[in-house]
Formats: structure tokens, C-alpha cells, sequence
């Protein structure tokens, strides 16, 4: 991986970092984690950016004061290549084909005959580079293909899988929802497994014990298909079903086995909670095909005597694994009639003068109104024909005010991913934004906070890193009165 995607490999303790401008606001007091995928070693053959260890870069803001430390999770996948001192995993996303299949095989059975290695295959937490989160007093890294790595902080130690209890026995989500109401995980595991369950489903309460849990039969379940995040409202479950399928003749063919196949529909499925497909009933909404990574929030809505929800995503019409400039994402709506059971509307969100919201990902709305109707959301708005994706602004959208939206254009040429938004005072939009930018020109990276309520172009703080955070995934900022109660 070049640029920006390229690994770096050392872990930095740095008590107080520079100010570049401006001021930490004295009341911005946590953490800021964002973690991504960075591979220890250069890989075997190939690797998609998608599958390199996860790497945590977490700043800790404390009365004006900015620190920050960056550590590996360290994974078994992870703990086996290091104490071999080179990689032993196989891309399962770059190295299809017989060829390479073969030299993987002979180079696994090798390893296993002559060197006593067990394989990085062995149980223990994969690549842990999707999302952390906190709940039930655990920080959780997650990656969707595996169980949840446990983390300390502010040390970014590794304590290990974590497996609730030993209830758990499947993949678990990167992107879990928190109900606000009642601290409530809803979650799911999915595998491409077209012969078994692909998809699991479950629910926590507040300490982190598994109160619910339901597999999937074949008839609840569409069709097999990636599955990357999910959605609430403060009675439902949704989870889209996207046509983003395992192609098994892709293996051996050696092209990119994951395929957007748009002959099929997207499917919404809709269920209370504790679905069990006994007691409570699934609903199926039909929609047109697409492809959606991450949800921007969803809520009911009465109209008359009909339970309406609203789903904001955001929806791409095509979409390449290996290229994302072939496909850009945009905000969309479906509007679900649970009565009538009819899907009612559906299609990418307009602002009055009839225009699409710009291309875009990463959503964001604030914690408590998870489930709950939102006025206001954040993303980040992609740069275009960027191979991967890689940001060069921010907006803010008003859903009251016809989707009204502003932006921010990262100064100094920043480039982005994911941004974070903590609230500042009850008002929905008074937020503070906080990002890792990256600087080509320097190859360098800083960080900035935005006021996300007047969306100056002007940062509050940009912050010196002493090096380049390459880009990652999602990040959460953890408020330091939440960690203490
Ligand atoms: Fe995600």
C-alpha cells in the first residue's frame, strides 16, 4: 500500500504534543481512538488493504492538554507473525486463483511439518481493525470476521478475545448499536456460508451480558451476503440485506470473489428486538439493488394509525472491492410502512434546489439519539475518483431545513477518513469535531478539532502528530465522565 495506506510499524508514547493553532478547548476532556488496518510485516503474496492488523491511534485530551500513544492489538494472528518475524496469513480478498492457492498451501503445510507452527489460523481475535468501542466498562476492537479483542485504556494493552462469557459463539459485528435507553447491544455475526447460518443475531443488556440471541433460519435469511452494519429504532432491529455476495468460481478464477451481483434486490428485514421467529414476526421490505456500508440512524414515526420508519444510509449503485472509484456512495431514505407492510419511498437524498447531497461516507449522529429521530448528521465527503476511500471535507447536514448542508474543507490540504463528534451542550449540533488529517505535501499528519455547530473552516486546535497516522477505519471518542461512572 502506497501514500497515506502505508503501515508504520513503531509504537509512540508522547505525553503533550505541539499546538500548530488555536486552543484545546478546557471542557474537551477523553480519549479519541480511531483504529485501522496496518500490517505488521509485508504480506505473503497480496493483501487488501482491508485486512491489515489492527493498529490503534488514541489521543487523550485532559484540561487543554493533548497526549497520545499509538499500539497494535495484538491479536494471535498478530503474536504468532511476530514471534516468527514474517507473515503467515493469506489474503482471502486478493489471492484467488489455483496458483496462488497451491503456493499457499504448500507454504502452510510446510510451515506446519517442518516448523511447528500451528498456522495464524488458530483461534484469537483476527485482525481486530474495524471499530472500538465502549460499553459495559470493556473497550472492544472489532472486525467483523472474528470475536471482539478486548483493550485497555489509556495503555492500549491487549487483554485478549473476548467471548461474553463464553456465550458467543460466532463473528461479531464491527458496528453494534447501543440502545441509550436502557445501554441495550444489539448485535449480529454473518459468515458466506450459503450451506448453513449466515446470520446470527443478538442482543446485550448493559453490562454486557448476552440476554438474547436467534440464528437465522435459511427462510429468514434472503440471500448470503456481506454484511456490515446494522440499524435500531426504539422497538426494532433492521438489518439490510445487499446483494454484496460471495462468487465461489471467483476463487479459483483468481478474480476478487466478492461481487456486487445488482440482478438481486436489496431486502430490509425489520423485527422487534427479542425476535426469536417464534413469538414476534419479520418483516421483508423490498427495495431497489445497491450496495450500503454504514447506516446514518433510523426511527419510527406515527402517521394516523401506521408505525412508519425512516432508514438513512448511505446507498451506491455499483461498487468494485479493489477499486471504490467505481462506485461513490451517497445519503438515501427508505421510508417502511410496518402497517401496510409496504415499502412507501425510497431514493438518495435532495436538498430544495433538487440536487443529490454530495458523495460521501462515514456518518455520523450523536450517541443518544441512536434509534431516535435526529435533526443533524455529519459525514465525510469523498474525494473523487480516490481508489480507496479518502475525504478532503466534512458536512453537516439540517434534515429540517430541506437537507440543507455545510462543510468544512480540511485546511492545509488535509485528507480524512472517519470523523468523530462530541457534544459540547444539549443542543443537537453543538458539537466539537475531531480528526487525524493527513498532509501529502509533508507527509505528515495533524490533528483537528471543528465546531461542528457554526462549521467554521477555521479549527479551533490543529495539533502537531510527531508522525503520520496512516488512514484507518472508525473512531469513537470516549468522554472522560462516561469512563468514570
Ligand atoms: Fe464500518
Amino acid at each position: 500500500m502506497n501514500g497515506n495506506f502505508a503501515p508504520i510499524h513503531d509504537e509512540l508514547t508522547i505525553t503533550k504534543l505541539p499546538i500548530i493553532s488555536g486552543e484545546i478547548p478546557k471542557d474537551l476532556n477523553g480519549i479519541y481512538a480511531r483504529i485501522g488496518p496496518n500490517p505488521q510485516f509485508n504480506p505473503l503474496y497480496n493483501l487488501h488493504w482491508f485486512e491489515g492488523d489492527g493498529h490503534i491511534h488514541a489521543l487523550e485530551f485532559k484540561d487543554g492538554n493533548c497526549s497520545y500513544r499509538n499500539r497494535f492489538v495484538q491479536t494471535e494472528k498478530y503474536l504468532q507473525e511476530k514471534e516468527n518475524g514474517r507473515p503467515l496469513a493469506h489474503s482471502m480478498i486478493m489471492d484467488g486463483g489455483i496458483n496462488p492457492l497451491l503456493k499457499y498451501t504448500y507454504h502452510y503445510l510446510y510451515e506446519r511439518m517442518y516448523r511447528g507452527l500451528n498456522g495464524p489460523l488458530k483461534k484469537g481475535g483476527g485482525a481486530a481493525n474495524t471499530n472500538i468501542i465502549y460499553h459495559g466498562g470493556k473497550f472492544l476492537a472489532l472486525e467483523e470476521g472474528h470475536k471482539p479483542m478486548e483493550v485497555t485504556f489509556p495503555d492500549l494493552k491487549t487483554v485478549g478475545e473476548f467471548d461474553f462469557k463464553g456465550k458467543l459463539k460466532h463473528n461479531f459485528t464491527a458496528h453494534p448499536k447501543i440502545d441509550p435507553r436502557n445501554g441495550e447491544m444489539i448485535f449480529f455475526g454473518y459468515e458466506l456460508n450459503p450451506r448453513g447460518t449466515s446470520f446470527r443475531y443478538g442482543v446485550t443488556d448493559k453490562n454486557l451480558d448476552i440476554i438474547h440471541s436467534h440464528e437465522f433460519t435459511k427462510e429468514e435469511t434472503p440471500y448470503v451476503c456481506m454484511i456490515h452494519d446494522m440499524v435500531i429504532t426504539e422497538n426494532y432491529s433492521i438489518v439490510g440485506f445487499y446483494p454484496l455476495i460471495l462468487d465461489v468460481k471467483k476463487v479459483l478464477t483468481g478474480e476478487n470473489p466478492i461481487v456486487f451481483d445488482d440482478t438481486k434486490p436489496t431486502k430490509i428485514a425489520v423485527f422487534p428486538r427479542l425476535y426469536d421467529g417464534k413469538s414476534s414476526k419479520i418483516q421483508f421490505f423490498e427495495a431497489e439493488t445497491g450496495v450500503a456500508f454504514h447506516y446514518i440512524n433510523a426511527y419510527e414515526e406515527r402517521e394516523g394509525d401506521d408505525l412508519l420508519i425512516k432508514i438513512l444510509v448511505h446507498v451506491q449503485k455499483s461498487f468494485s472491492m479493489t477499486d471504490f472509484s467505481k462506485g461513490q456512495p451517497f445519503p438515501y431514505e427508505y421510508t417502511l410502512n410496518l402497517t401496510s407492510g409496504k415499502l412507501i419511498s425510497e431514493g438518495f437524498l435532495k436538498t430544495l434546489d433538487g440536487n443529490q447531497l454530495p458523495s460521501g461516507e462515514f456518518p455520523v449522529v450523536r450517541g443518544e439519539i441512536t434509534g431516535q429521530k435526529n435533526r443533524f448528521f455529519y459525514y465525510s465527503l469523498v474525494v473523487e475518483k480516490s481508489e480507496l476511500f479518502v475525504a478532503n471535507s466534512i458536512a453537516k447536514v439540517d434534515l429540517e431545513k430541506g437537507n440543507a448542508f455545510q462543510t468544512i474543507t480540511i485546511p492545509n490540504n488535509g485528507m480524512i477518513g472517519e470523523v468523530s463528534i462530541i457534544p459540547r451542550s444539549e443542543e443537537e449540533d453543538d458539537v466539537y469535531i475531531v480528526c487525524y488529517a493527513y498532509h501529502e505535501h509533508s507527509n505528515s499528519s495533524t490533528v483537528f478539532v471543528f465546531d461542528g455547530k457554526t462549521m467554521n473552516n477555521t479549527p479551533l486546535v490543529n495539533i502537531e502528530l510527531p508522525r503520520r497516522v496512516p488512514f484507518g477505519f472508525h473512531g469513537n471518542f470516549f468522554e472522560t465522565q462516561k469512563l468514570l461512572k
